[in-house]
């Protein structure tokens, strides 16, 4: 089966860059992508595609080139699912937040609304796609809802998690290390399987495109996201025992990654992962261990996350402890709020958590992110709870030139690696702060060396 029109529910992180490409690479499918949230949909049909509601490099580009050729963003979600052969559903799968499970599984009642969603609407057979990130076996749950419409449409549910990384989205998409696709061993379902197999064949080498069966697929995405979380706490859990012995963990962390077995990458130690995934899906891992009653099986990804908090808590009180243990009335800059360099995303981001520690201690945190604005840092703080939104914008400030921002300062907390914190004029920022001027480089970003000459107090992780 050849399919002419796809159709993706969700145009977020993953659905708006992934449709893009796919759009890009298959001029001959009709990609449209829809949201019921008017203003995402407004922004990715903004003419400046520097407006689009997601910030990855190349992503304007993409957008550029397909979007009215073959690429539409719609809010008419009904009309779209009525028209595809194909539909993607990637909508958010946060961790619930209420009731059963609370705190730790994966909220599926958005996924649970497209379901009921496409079982209305659809009057043609219809290849159903798990981009969203779910807990093995939620494709039964879904083919329970689909197969009891009554109304004679076949749908074929298959698995196919997203593996991009943001701030590298565009990357990622364009030449994966693999595309995984999971679905049913029966004759519809190795159609559906070749049917998804043959967009990506448009630009993805074959050998790069693993089928196996759903449950292995669906498992196999939160079991990526564990390894990769792990890595980084691991090296985390490390950086500390450097601290304490001088043994330096960028030194150590180049030589374990020269290990072909171990290899160099997602060894960088810093203030702690953030991100809207790696912590939803471990805390899903666990959960679902736990329903099976696989306990020590829980226990031990469990303190993947444990380690995480650990980390970004340890780095709040550092910086109390150098500052003569009181950072009340002191101004401290933060340079950078995302969760990672090169995007706009702040979900968990480790800066919200290190931020929400400093103003409980009445600390007076200066922002300056190159992507994230006011209203955001305000809503992540506020998402919080932990003190009134009147107080928070009476302790935190946030500004738009890194010079205001850390002038005054007693000390600069580095949160994200934005390569332009590499290139400030460093002496210049040096004189403007109060002394002694202190340095928390979250990250090992900046030149310790070079700062200390200046006459900074540099502090950074694992050194
Ligand atoms: P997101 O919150 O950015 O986007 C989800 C979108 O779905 C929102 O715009 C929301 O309005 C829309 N939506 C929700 N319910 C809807 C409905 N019933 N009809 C129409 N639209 C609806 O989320 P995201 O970051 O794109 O993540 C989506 C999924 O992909 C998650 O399961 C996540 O775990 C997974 N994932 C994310 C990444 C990433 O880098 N962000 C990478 C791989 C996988
Ligand atoms: C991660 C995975 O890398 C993707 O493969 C996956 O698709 C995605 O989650 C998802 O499921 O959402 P992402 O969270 O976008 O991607 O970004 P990463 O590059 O993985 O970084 C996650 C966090 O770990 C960031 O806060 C980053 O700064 C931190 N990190 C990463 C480190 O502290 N050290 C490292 O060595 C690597």
């Amino acid at each position: 089966m050849s399919v002419k029109s796809i159709c993706c529910i969700g145009a977020g992180y993953v659905g708006g860059p992934t449709m893009s490409v796919i759009a890009l690479k298959n001029p001959g499918i009709k990609v449209t992508v829809v949201d019921l949230n008017q203003a995402r949909i407004n922004a990715w049909n903004d003419p400046d595609t520097d407006k689009i509601p997601v910030y990855e490099p190349g992503l304007g580009e993409v957008v550029g080139e397909a979007r009215g050729r073959n690429l539409f963003f719609s809010t008419e979600v009904d009309q779209a699912i009525a028209d595809a052969d194909m539909i993607f559903i990637s909508v958010n799968t946060p961790t619930k937040t209420y009731g059963e499970g609370k705190g730790q599984a994966a909220d599926l009642k958005w996924i649970e609304l497209c379901a009921r969603q496409i079982a209305r609407v659809s009057q043609t057979d219809k290849i159903i796609v798990e981009k969203s990130t779910l807990p093995v076996r939620t494709a039964s749950t879904l083919k329970d809802i689909l197969s009891n419409t009554g109304n004679g449409v076949n749908f074929q549910i298959l698995s196919n998690p997203e593996f991009l990384a943001e701030g590298t989205a565009v990357e990622d998409l364009m030449a994966p290390d693999r595309v995984l696709i999971g679905g049913d061993d029966t004759p519809e379902g190795k159609k559906a399987i070749e049917a998804l197999v043959n967009v990506y064949g448009a630009w993805v080498p074959r050998e790069r495109i693993l089928t196996t069966n759903i449950w292995s697929s669906e498992l196999s995405k939160l079991t990526a996201n564990a390894f990769l979380a792990q890595r980084v706490s691991s090296i985390n859990a490390l950086s500390e025992l450097c601290e304490h012995t001088e043994a330096d963990i960028d030194e150590v962390s180049r030589a374990i990654g020269a290990d072909s077995r171990i290899g160099p990458k997602f060894l960088k130690a810093s203030v702690g992962f953030g991100g809207s995934c790696f912590q939803k899906d471990i805390l899903n891992l666990v959960y679902i261990a736990r329903t099976y009653g696989l306990e020590d099986v829980a226990d031990y990804w469990e303190q993947v996350i444990i380690m995480n908090d650990h980390q970004k808590r340890r780095f709040a009180k550092k910086i109390i402890k150098a500052l003569y243990n009181t950072v009340n009335d002191k101004k401290i800059a933060f340079l950078g709020w995302a969760f990672k360099k090169d995007t706009n995303d702040t979900r968990e981001s480790a800066a919200i958590y290190v931020a929400d520690h400093l103003l409980f201690e009445q600390a007076a945190v200066a922002v300056y992110d190159p992507k994230v604005g006011a209203q955001q840092v305000y809503a992540d703080l506020d998402y919080l709870n932990t003190r009134s939104s009147e107080e928070n914008e009476k302790l935190l400030t946030v500004g738009t030139d890194p010079y205001e921002v850390t002038k005054g300062a007693h000390a600069i907390a580095v949160l994200t690696e934005w390569d332009e914190f590499k290139t400030y004029d460093w002496q210049r920022i040096y004189d403007q702060m109060l002394k002694p001027a202190h340095v928390f480089d979250g990250r090992n970003l900046l030149n310790a060396a070079a700062l200390t000459e200046i006459g900074f107090r540099v502090h950074q992780i694992g050194k």
